[in-house]
């Protein structure tokens, strides 16, 4: 089990803390990577906000106070349900530029040049989270904008105490900033590492947040952040033009449903692969009894991988932007007949080969954040934000103050090349001028008989689906509280590279080898995701599930 210390030591709100219990809230809880973060919302709750209120000021608190993903400068998804039921998701995923091209990514011989794709001013896709928490503010919010954007101004203005966690965080990446002076200035202290304790003031972006707060999403896509953002993309041979920002629009989507142990799951449709690839992987275990086998057993671990197998080579053939794809078959890939028979094929004592030739379509083709809020009428919010890599493409325009995303990144690089390492080269992904990269970000709300369960996500690329996964099977199926659902040690297959990864210390060495013996290809990993989730427990009361796979997590709430 991972150590709760951190946890332990938290300042929470009113919150009731019982070592080997999760932290619990009466009326209205908050969780996120950064504790700071969480007690604006929870601030923003006690002023009347709801929960919809309270995820737009954590995210821009986030953009602040942990700037390796929360972001102004990338994009995400926001899954709501109301007390009532009511849901809504909204994309405010990147675009890609209007001058972008599928072969952009291949250098002058035809050879795909990773660095391009990944580190550089072309691996910036249009910016979404400013427009993206505006829609859902002006659809579901009730407090002045303004007061949602101010803690975040007042953070980056006076700055806040450099923790031990992001201390180390910013050294590490130092290399990652040399790409931009703007980036190395803020984050180093005159070119020295930032130590704990240290104050990190973030002027620039205090300016830029104090446009938001004053003219919404056009003080962001338009005026001087607009001007400078694209100064400095001219300047530095990036694609991304006015014409690009303005264009820019987020979007207000219906979700992905499905149902698992008469449990309703609501998640993320495209261009996020989560909710479909979710939804598949628990209608396949649906058919196994996964509650008798018990959770981290090899027979539990091996139709778990199995499942994920599957999804997962689905998502390679199916899935990008919907609005460029309008044939994706999400009805059949998220129904209960294609389940079936996709459980027919997995063989209780081995493991099925992942093969390339399952790609059958023709011209064949880890920084983020997550967080939950639950307010007093039970609304919930699930919101995955990201920059793609820690920190993005490590770029700042200069007088900006924000970073850039590179989610350019999550495009297919390589048109028709799908390999054996885990490259895909499917079209549904392919980048094109306006299409939204596919995502594995999968924020996911879990309800029964019209009440809210659970609300959960996670940071961690592809393996974010399966930290999903794992966290709502460890509560329908296994019966945990907020806290051990979070804990509990994960597993991921993505099909491709066929290997089953699993954390370390987590797992017994006779499971281990149990699942050797079917076959399964082992690789140990240190730790996967970072999921923060509220449960609503037996008694009424939110638990909050604060994962300390990563530093300065914690909840909090009144
Ligand atoms: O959208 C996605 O799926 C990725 N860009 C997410 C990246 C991520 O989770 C990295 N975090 N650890």
């Amino acid at each position: 089990m991972i150590a709760r210390v951190a946890f332990l030591l938290g300042l929470s709100i009113n919150a009731c803390v019982v070592a080997g219990a999760p932290e619990t809230f009466p009326h209205a809880a908050v969780v996120s990577q950064s504790e700071i973060a969480s007690k604006v919302g929870a601030d923003v709750l006690r002023d009347g906000g709801n929960a919809v209120d309270a995820a737009v000021a954590t995210a821009f608190a986030l953009a602040v106070t942990h700037p390796a993903a929360g972001n102004i400068g990338g994009g995400g998804f926001l899954v709501y349900r109301s007390g009532q039921g009511n849901v809504a998701t909204y994309d405010f995923r990147e675009r890609a530029p209007l001058a972008a091209s599928e072969t952009m990514w291949l250098d002058e011989n035809g050879n795909y040049d990773s660095k391009r794709h990944h580190s550089s001013w072309l691996s910036v896709g249009v910016p979404g989270s400013v427009a993206g928490l505006h829609l859902a503010w002006s659809e579901q919010g009730q407090l002045p904008w303004r007061r949602l954007v101010e803690p975040a101004i007042q953070l980056a203005e006076e700055g806040f105490v450099v923790s031990p966690g992001l201390a180390e965080s910013l050294k590490d990446s130092r290399s990652r900033f040399r790409i931009s002076p703007a980036a190395l200035s803020q984050f180093t202290n005159n070119g020295m590492p930032y130590e704990p304790g240290e104050v990190l003031i973030q002027r620039d972006l205090a300016a830029t947040l104090r446009r938001i707060a004053e003219h919404g999403p056009a003080g962001f896509y338009e005026g001087k952040t607009a001007e400078l953002l694209v100064a400095g993309m001219q300047s530095n041979g990036g694609i991304l033009t006015h014409e690009d920002l303005r264009a820019y629009k987020a979007v207000r989507r219906e979700p992905i449903r499905g149902t698992y142990r008469g449990y309703d799951i609501i998640s993320m449709p495209p261009p996020s692969s989560g909710g479909i690839t979710l939804v598949q992987m628990l209608n396949i275990l649906e058919g196994f009894p996964i509650r008798e086998t018990g959770a981290g057993s090899a027979a539990t671990l091996h139709v778990m991988t199995e499942s994920m197998r599957r999804a997962y080579l689905n998502r390679a053939r199916y899935l990008g932007d919907s609005d460029f794809n309008p044939d994706i078959p999400v009805a059949r890939l998220i129904s209960k007949e294609v389940a079936k028979n996709l459980r027919n094929t997995i063989k209780l004592d081995a493991a099925t080969p992942s093969v390339l030739e399952d790609i059958r379509l023709q011209h064949e083709s880890n920084e983020t954040t997550h967080l939950s809020v639950v307010d007093k009428d039970l609304n919930a919010v699930s919101l995955t934000t990201t920059l793609e890599y820690s920190y993005g493409s490590g770029i700042i325009a200069e007088g900006t103050g924000f970073l850039l995303n590179n989610e350019m990144g999550d495009f297919n690089p390589v048109p028709g090349k799908t390999t054996e390492q885990g490259l895909i080269g499917t079209s549904p992904n392919l980048t094109q001028p306006g299409k939204r990269m596919l995502s594995s970000m999968s924020p996911t709300i879990v309800a029964r008989d019209g009440k809210l369960v659970l609300v959960t996500g996670s940071p961690g690329g592809r393996t974010i689906i399966n930290t999903v996964l794992q966290t709502i099977l460890n509560v329908v199926d296994h019966d945990m509280n907020a806290q051990d659902a979070v804990d509990f040690g994960r597993i991921h297959h993505q099909w491709m590279p066929d290997e089953l990864r699993y954390e370390q210390f987590q797992f017994s060495p006779d499971t281990l080898e149990q699942l050797k013996l079917k076959g399964h290809r082992l690789k140990q990993t240190t730790y996967q995701g970072s999921a923060h989730i509220i449960k609503v427990n037996s008694e009424g009361q939110l638990e909050a599930g604060v994962d300390h796979r990563r530093p300065d997590a914690g909840a909090a709430g009144h």
